[in-house]
């Protein structure tokens, strides 16, 4: 395959689907996991902490505009994808496979992936933009100054039952995309050994299971009093 054929032949457009997908992989562990400092009973002081460091550090910031670059590839590169294997349908097969060739998931990732992009615009427009770009409160912890992200979040999920509603869907759309895209990331990278193939399937559905779940319960347990 030539350089050029990357973004525009479709095993160059899987590949790059595939890449971007394990790295987005990698971002939601490293996400969770600073999220999941919301449940340390310290008032926040923690996962405002590891937030700071994220937000202030170079290697962090430029892995941010990394972030964002791979999320743009995956997005624009999955609609193409969607939209060659949606004209190629058109032309048609007679009778439809239904469930027999391939799972509904697997044929509905444009559509979960549509979803997480209006999941994310709402998402970046709580959290990111306001760290970012229009400022929030700062709280002092140990004579530092910090901002206060863990109260923005409980103002976001507090008394929002709508928000929270659309958090838990957010995350359920992200199970099933995860569910689908992780194996398929491995697939498409060449590995065919049934073996590895069962163990690989196996760590995507726990992987799935166990994120999604941790990050629907965020709101909920701001939303429930389980957190304040
Ligand atoms: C559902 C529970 C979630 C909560 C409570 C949550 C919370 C947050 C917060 C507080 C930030 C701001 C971090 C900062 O500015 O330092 C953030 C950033 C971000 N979140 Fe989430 N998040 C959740 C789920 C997700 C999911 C499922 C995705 C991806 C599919 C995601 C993608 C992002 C992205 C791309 C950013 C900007 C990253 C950065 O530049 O630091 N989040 N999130």
């Amino acid at each position: 395959m030539k350089w050029s054929e990357i973004f525009t032949s479709s095993v160059g457009k899987k590949w790059v689907m595939g890449l971007t997908g394990i790295f987005l992989v990698l971002f939601l562990i490293v996400h969770v996991g600073l999220n999941a400092c919301i449940w340390a009973m310290d008032n926040g002081e923690m996962f405002n902490r590891a937030a700071h460091f994220m937000g202030s550090n170079a290697v962090p910031r430029i892995l941010e505009v990394g972030l964002f670059a791979g999320f743009l590839l995956h997005m624009i590169q999955g609609w193409m994808l969607e939209w060659q294997n949606r004209s190629k349908r058109k032309q048609g097969y007679a009778v439809s496979m239904g469930n027999q060739g391939s799972k509904w998931y697997s044929r509905s990732m444009g559509i979960l992936g549509t979803l997480l992009f209006l999941f994310l615009v709402m998402h970046i427009n709580h959290f990111w933009v306001p760290s970012r770009i229009t400022g929030l409160d700062a709280v002092t912890i140990d004579g530092k100054q910090y901002h206060d992200l863990y109260r923005e979040m409980l103002t976001v999920f507090q008394n929002n039952p709508l928000v929270v509603g659309l958090y838990t869907l957010g995350c359920i759309s992200l199970f099933w995309h995860l569910l689908h895209g992780f194996q398929s990331a491995f697939r498409t990278l060449g590995v065919t050994n049934p073996r590895y193939l069962a163990f690989i399937e196996n760590t995507g559905l726990v992987f799935s299971l166990v994120v999604c779940t941790a990050f629907a319960l965020m709101p909920i347990s701001m939303y429930m009093g389980w957190v304040k």
